[in-house]
């Protein structure tokens, strides 16, 4: 089968591999249907994932078709429709137990960095109970594709943010898992959402797809937050840019005692400057996604309250991959993702 493989630092090449097949018990293997490009792999074609494997096959946010199950996997069986988990998990130890899967002691970020994933034609998906998520009749492969990676983001920030209906709710940052945040922060229904991010293009995006959404620039942000919010500033932050000055602009539009949810991550460290923040009292919430609330998510697309098909910009078979990344990672023609099928 062809695989996009990361051959070494700077190079993925679409190569023939062997089809993957059931290794343990607990494990499935798919076949893709659809998959799409996420700026992680990027990070991995720089070489900035050190954990990530030369020779893997990359791809963690697919979908696709269940072709063989291990004896010990009972919620998919061959044929059923499936979205696949970016995180691989155990279910049953310390911190899977309490939800908080991205930290399970034998898992984690696996597919596409550590083991083969899902730009191919097919994939090993292991602990297939926890990591496949079945797709309903009325929901499309489109509708499916970012469930197991920027949705399940953007679901897990909304969530933790703990947003209530009186609430003016800041998201710094409209790429692809802003949106998907803005998504499932509407779920809580918050008096006010608020859109800050730098590109007129995704600006552009933002107002036409969201029209009850305020979408404003960084460098009024401050201002406009403290002007819609009789001077106090926002009553939860959700940071998704992992820019320059994004931090930054964080907790200074926070109003005092706000939660700030910190979804990026940063290329570069970052300060927390304490005697500025004194009295702002301000709770930070910080991590990778747990990415354990899929079916949740699913069920949300199939009632109609959850649709990011409009961030499928583009669309190209298996064999162009590398075109799609080109443009992906080029941002060009105003790309928000690329969806990536079977030639
Ligand atoms: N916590 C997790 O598990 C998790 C999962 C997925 C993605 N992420 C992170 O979320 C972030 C966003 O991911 P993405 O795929 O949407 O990336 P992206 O780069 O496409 O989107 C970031 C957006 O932020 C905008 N931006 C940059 N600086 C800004 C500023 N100062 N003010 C306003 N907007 C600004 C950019 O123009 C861009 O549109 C990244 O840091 C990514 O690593 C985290
Ligand atoms: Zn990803
Ligand atoms: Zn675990």
């Amino acid at each position: 089968m062809k695989a996009l493989t990361y051959t070494k630092p700077g190079r993925f090449a679409l190569i023939e591999k062997p089809k993957p097949e059931i290794l343990n018990p607990k494990d499935a293997v798919v076949r893709v249907t659809l998959s799409s490009i996420c700026s992680s792999d990027l990070h991995i074609l720089h070489g900035a994932v050190p954990q990530a494997e030369v020779g893997i096959t990359v791809g963690h946010e697919l979908v696709g078709v269940v072709e063989a199950v291990g004896s010990d996997v009972s919620k998919v069986k061959p044929g059923d429709r499936v979205a696949v988990n970016v995180e691989t998990f155990c279910g049953d130890c310390f911190y899977c137990k309490r939800g908080y899967v991205n930290n399970c002691t034998s898992g984690g970020w696996m597919l596409g960095c550590r083991i083969n994933g899902g730009q191919a034609e097919y994939v090993r998906v292991p602990y297939a109970d926890n990591g496949l998520t079945p797709i309903p009749d009325n929901v499309s492969d489109e509708q499916a594709l970012f469930v197991g990676d920027i949705l399940a983001t953007g679901y897990w920030a909304a969530t933790i943010s703990e947003i209530s209906e009186e609430d003016t709710v800041l998201i710094i940052g409209a790429g692809p898992t802003g949106l998907c945040t803005l998504e499932c922060v509407q779920l809580y229904n918050p008096q006010r959402i608020v859109v800050c991010e730098a590109d007129e293009s995704r600006r552009r995006f933002v107002r036409q797809h969201y029209p009850d959404v305020k979408v404003i620039e960084p460098t009024e942000c401050l201002e406009v937050l403290k002007s819609l919010t009789e001077d106090r500033g926002a009553d939860r932050v959700i940071e998704v840019a992992g820019g320059e000055e994004s931090f930054e602009l964080a907790w200074r539009c926070a109003r005092p005692n706000a939660i700030v949810t910190i979804g990026a991550l940063y290329e570069t460290e970052q300060i927390l400057p304490l005697p500025w923040m004194y009295g702002k009292n301000l709770t930070f919430k910080t991590g990778g996604v747990d990415a354990c609330d899929c079916d949740k998510i699913m069920q949300l697309i199939s009632e109609g309250k959850i649709d990011t098909t409009h961030l499928i910009t583009h669309r190209f078979p298996l064999s162009r991959i590398q075109e799609a990344y080109d443009l992906f990672a080029n941002r060009s023609d105003n790309v928000i993702k690329t969806a990536i099928h079977p030639d």
